[in-house]
């Protein structure tokens, strides 16, 4: 029997991924490798920012805020760049919606916790990032170079197409977002075969920390790469455990 040929980001139903479905299934209960993740990128952004105020921008945010939870104490204007006209629609109506519901007040507390106290003493978490929140509806193909001071990026590059090229791809446009220097601070599915939303199934590449220092060698510098929560077998839908990764762009 042959093996098919790895399908690309286009061959799959982004318009049909189910937003609630997706957090029912991921964020409805908080993982403690969710809270490293949150952690670790909060503090990226922080030493990305210093004492100033930075424009940052998340890839694929999807049907999620902590991306952009972690980004609100030290960002200027936050980026959510997403494909999905269903999680856009889903983003666009949470982030209207006056109040952060569950998860993401527990995502917000451990952002929080992870930034400097006075400038993390946001009274109305939710109005603020709203104020501050531009969503756009687009492909990580498509992001403009060099725009941003910062990027990050969750479960995207390699959860978007079976192609190694593609994947590739995707991880050099998301570096080229940022300017020369800029922090990157992202999460990788490791090992990942792909992932059911609903009845939707979704693809990934295979990651491993050697494909994705490969993958960033050549558009980053000050690499590092750390696992979060190794495991045999899966505990949700296409996850074993993560890679996480910081760098500078070039
Ligand atoms: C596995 S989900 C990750 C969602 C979210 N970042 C998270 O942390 O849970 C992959 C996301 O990539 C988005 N996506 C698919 N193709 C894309 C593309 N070409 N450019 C940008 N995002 C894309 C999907 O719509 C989805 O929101």
């Amino acid at each position: 029997m042959s093996k098919r040929a790895p399908q690309s980001n286009d061959e799959f139903a982004w318009a049909r991924f189910d937003p609630e479905a997706y957090v029912a299934h991921y964020y409805a209960d908080p993982h403690p490798d969710d809270d490293e993740v949150v952690r670790l990128t909060a503090r990226a952004l922080a030493a990305g920012a210093g004492d100033g105020a930075i424009d940052t921008i998340d890839v694929g945010t999807g049907p999620n805020l902590f991306p952009l939870l972690a980004a609100l104490p030290v960002a200027r204007r936050v980026s959510a760049w997403e494909y999905s006209e269903a999680n856009v629609a889903w983003l666009r109506k949470e982030l209207a919606g006056g109040r952060l519901r569950a998860p993401w007040a527990h995502f917000w507390e451990v952002a929080r916790g992870a930034h400097d106290p006075a400038r993390a003493a946001i009274a109305e978490p939710i109005a603020a990032l709203s104020a501050k929140t531009d969503i756009v509806q687009g492909s990580i193909f498509d992001l403009p170079p060099r725009q941003w001071d910062a990027a990050t990026m969750f479960f995207c590059a390699e959860s978007i197409t079976e192609q190694q090229e593609e994947f590739e791809r995707a991880c050099a446009a998301f570096a080229g977002a940022v300017r020369p220097g800029g922090v990157l601070a992202a999460a990788f599915l490791a090992g990942s075969k792909g992932y059911q939303v609903g009845a939707e199934d979704f693809p990934a590449v295979s990651v491993n920390p050697a494909a994705l220092e490969a993958a960033f060698a050549g558009i980053a510098g000050d690499i590092v790469i750390s696992a979060i929560g190794e495991r045999s077998e899966e505990i949700r839908s296409g996850y074993t455990g993560m890679l996480f990764l910081t760098a500078r762009a070039r």
